[in-house]
């Protein structure tokens, strides 16, 4: 049996610092939101467990997101890791955009299908925070609210369709430089500044920090603003950079008029995503 699915990718909406923690992590309130770009998996039955992976520039060995969801799941569940994975990718790494914990959350989902054990989706979600603070938004999809490390999730209603572009600079970001690069966070661990009434704040507080390190992701977000963006921020810690848009024509033309940009980023046109639609696409299917 193969069995085939996508891992969409993310950005936030907002992403609020609150606190270092005594573990090294840094306590946030994020919004999660789910947008059609998405990685291409395979699972197919085998006496080993092997990754192939398109894009030479990604580890395809142990220390891959993809593999180590796949040791931890067999082990959770006492089985043996059996699988001959392949994976295309098409979401940057280090790019602000999560694919590798979508790889991660879509494996999780996958070799529990294939493998016939019943996990619940409490337990994949921890094996996934274990992995990556983002994983479990993966398992989730939509729109959703990000706490502790981002990994606790509370679902949200999902947003109205809007267009999003996605600015993709060439180069990628490691989060902990990000990090490091913010110092002491801008605020005290008490979360009470933080809305919780739907109403989504407009900032990324790693944006500043990121754009000290990498100039030119600042000009990006300037260029998505006076493209119309409602919204224009950085994705997690980049390099992504993101604008909002009423609809996908809107996106389309905004993206037009970024073209002529000197970054030799990648700009992509794509739709945010409905939890049911994340649900169906992530899901595995029978490959005929
Ligand atoms: O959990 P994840 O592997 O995505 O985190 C990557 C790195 O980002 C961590 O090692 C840490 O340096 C930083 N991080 C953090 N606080 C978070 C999430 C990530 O400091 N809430």
């Amino acid at each position: 049996m193969r069995l085939v699915a996508e891992a969409f990718a993310k950005v936030n909406l907002s992403l609020v610092v609150l606190g270092r923690r005594t573990d090294g992590f840094h306590e946030l309130d994020t919004v999660f939101q789910a947008v059609g770009l998405a990685d291409r998996l395979s699972f197919e039955e085998s006496d080993g467990l092997a990754l192939s992976v398109d894009d030479p520039s990604i580890p395809a060995g142990a220390e891959n997101l993809v593999l180590r969801a796949a040791r931890a799941l067999a082990e959770e569940a006492g089985v043996k890791a059996r699988a001959a994975i392949t994976l295309e990718k098409r979401i940057p790494a280090g790019g602000g955009l999560g694919g590798g914990s979508s790889d991660a959350a879509v494996t999780l989902l996958a070799l529990s299908a294939l493998w016939e054990i019943d996990v619940s989706l409490e337990r994949l979600a921890r094996i996934g925070a274990a992995l990556g603070s983002d994983v479990p938004f993966f398992l989730h999809g939509g729109t959703a609210h990000g706490l502790g490390r981002g990994e606790r999730i509370e679902p949200l209603p999902d947003l109205p369709p809007r267009g999003v572009v996605l600015v993709m600079p060439p180069f990628p970001v490691a989060t902990p430089d990000v990090f490091r690069q913010l110092g002491a966070p801008v605020r005290d661990t008490a979360a009470t500044e933080v809305p919780r009434d739907g109403a989504v704040p407009d900032r990324n507080d790693l944006e500043p920090a990121a754009e000290a390190l990498f100039p030119a992701l600042r000009g990006i977000r300037e260029a998505l603003g006076a493209a119309g963006a409602t919204q224009a921020r950085l994705s997690g810690s980049g390099s992504t950079v993101f604008g909002l848009f009423p609809d996908l024509s809107g996106a389309a033309e905004a993206a037009r008029r970024l073209e002529g940009l000197p970054t030799g980023a990648v700009v992509r046109v794509v739709p945010t995503l409905t939890r049911e639609e994340c649900r169906v696409r992530s899901g595995p299917r029978r490959a005929e």
